[in-house]
This record gives structure tokens, C-alpha cells and sequence, in this order.
């Protein structure tokens, strides 16, 4: 398993999103864990998203296993400033500071209880990517919304407005998420043709206002509640590249399997 990527080649991601859990030694054995058991996969791309407090730590521990099989890390936010006066925040380039490569941008849970908003969204994204991070930027509609017929133009609207003023080289190093936000945490995952739907209309959105070069480089990983026995069919589906991991990705075994399961899947079809 790598993640130094050759140019134009594309490979499903796996990114473990672990919120607010873990020890500083906790997530330290966890991302230990993680690389070990995937240290036989080739042709993936694995991510942990641990907690800010234990980000240095864990690039530092995992980058001892050298490229060849690291694990890489992202962020679970950032802020939009570089620096200065802005008590409690982190900066994009604090990041790269402590070894991510990648940070998640405007989760639902960061706009549903942060009150985070689609312009937020977008000044995180280009702050992000003007550090040199990947951001992975999370779209998806509410319960409310789906029931209510609105789930397309919902997700199409935050992806315009998170990709404003980003430039068809920096998107081709951003990835979006698509994370039903009735799907999160709650067991009820989005059926394959659910997913599939919302991707193809993510992708189609990209063609149309980009190129469909541009479109066919974006992976699109899938999230909410993602587990080892519904990877295979979601990963079946033509436009979903990966998927982000809440709950799943904090166990090892879990993750893993994910990952093997997910990427025999892509090799396959
Ligand atoms: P769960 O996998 O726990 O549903 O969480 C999904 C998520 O929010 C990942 O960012």
C-alpha cells in the first residue's frame, strides 16, 4: 500500500473519521493497528482522522513505517486564517506543521452543531488547499430534505458553494464526501442505488461546471454508517470511490476489513 499516488492514476480511499474518541495512547495503537493490517493492501489509499491533540503523535509514530505502507492523516477541521488573533482556532499550515496531508472540511456535525455554513465551507476548502492539505469535503442532505424532495439541489448547492474560486488543478486534489446526515451514526446506511444517485449527480455537476476529466479524476467516497458487511455492494457502484468511516473506524479489525473488503471490490469492477 502506498499514497504517493502517480499522477492520472486513480484508487478507492478509505478515511477513518474518529470524532471525538480516543486517548492520546488510544489513538496512537489504533493508527498502529490500522497500518499493520493494511499493510498488505495494494492500490489503496488509507486516512485516520484522529482528534487534533493526538495528530503529531500519530504522523510522527506512523511515519516510522516509512511510504511504503504509511497510513496517511487528516485533520477533522481547520480554520480559514493563516494566523493571528483567533482564540481556540487551528491553521491549515499548523497542520501540515504536525504531519497531516489531508483535513475533513464541513462535516454535518460541524454544520449542524457548529452552525458552520456553506461560505465557511469554502474559505476552509481554499485555505486548506493553499496550505497544501487535501481537503475532504463533506456534503449531504437532511432527513428532512430527502423526505421533502430536495436531496439533489441540496447536495448540488453545497458542492457549488464549497468549490467557489477553486481552480480545476486544486480540485484535482480534493475529494468530496457524500454523508446523508439521516445515515450518520444511526445504522440506517443509504442503499447502493441511494449513493449511487447522489454520486452521480456530484459527478455530473463536476462535468458540467468543469470538465469531464476533472469530473472522472474527483473521488467521491461515501459516508454514513459504513460498515464490513455493506462495503462490498456500495463500493460495487460505479461512482463511488471509497468512503469515510465514523463509528467502524474505531476498531482496527472493522477498519480493516473495510479497506481489504472495499478494495477487492474496486480492483474487481
Ligand atoms: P458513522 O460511520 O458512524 O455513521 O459516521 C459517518 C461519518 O460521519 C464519517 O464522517
Amino acid at each position: 500500500m502506498s499514497n504517493d499516488v502517480p499522477a492520472g492514476e486513480k484508487r478507492p480511499v478509505f478515511a477513518g473519521n474518529w470524532k471525538l474518541f480516543g486517548t492520546l495512547a488510544e489513538s496512537v495503537a489504533l493508527a498502529t493497528d490500522v497500518q499493520a493490517g493494511v499493510a498488505g493492501v495494494d492500490g489503496a489509499d488509507v486516512i485516520v482522522a484522529p482528534s487534533f491533540l493526538a495528530l503529531a503523535t500519530v504522523t510522527a509514530r506512523l511515519g516510522a513505517g516509512g511510504p511504503a505502507n504509511r497510513v496517511a492523516v487528516a485533520a477533522q477541521d481547520c480554520y480559514w486564517e493563516a494566523k493571528g488573533a483567533f482564540t481556540g482556532e487551528i491553521a491549515p499550515a499548523q497542520l501540515v506543521d504536525a504531519g497531516c496531508r489531508y483535513v475533513i472540511i464541513g462535516h454535518s456535525e460541524r454544520r449542524q452543531l457548529m452552525g458552520e455554513t456553506d461560505a465557511d465551507v469554502n474559505r476552509k476548502t481554499r485555505a486548506a488547499l493553499g496550505a497544501g492539505l487535501k481537503p475532504i469535503i463533506c456534503i449531504g442532505e437532511t432527513l428532512a430534505e430527502r423526505d421533502g424532495g430536495t436531496t439533489l439541489a441540496v447536495v448540488e448547492r453545497q458542492l457549488d458553494a464549497a468549490l467557489r474560486d477553486i481552480s480545476d488543478a486544486d480540485l484535482g486534489r480534493s475529494l468530496v464526501a457524500y454523508e446523508p446526515v439521516w445515515a450518520i451514526g444511526t445504522g440506517r446506511t443509504a442503499t447502493p442505488a441511494q449513493a449511487q444517485e447522489v454520486h452521480h449527480t456530484i459527478r455530473t455537476r463536476v462535468a458540467a461546471t468543469r470538465s469531464a476529466a476533472v469530473a472522472a479524476a474527483l473521488p467521491i467516497l461515501y459516508g454514513g454508517s459504513v460498515k464490513p458487511d455493506n462495503i462490498r455492494a456500495l463500493m460495487a457502484e460505479v461512482d463511488v470511490d471509497g468512503a469515510l468511516v465514523g463509528g467502524a473506524s474505531l476498531s482496527a479489525d472493522s477498519f480493516v476489513r473495510i479497506v481489504k473488503e472495499g478494495t477487492e471490490v474496486w480492483l474487481r469492477s
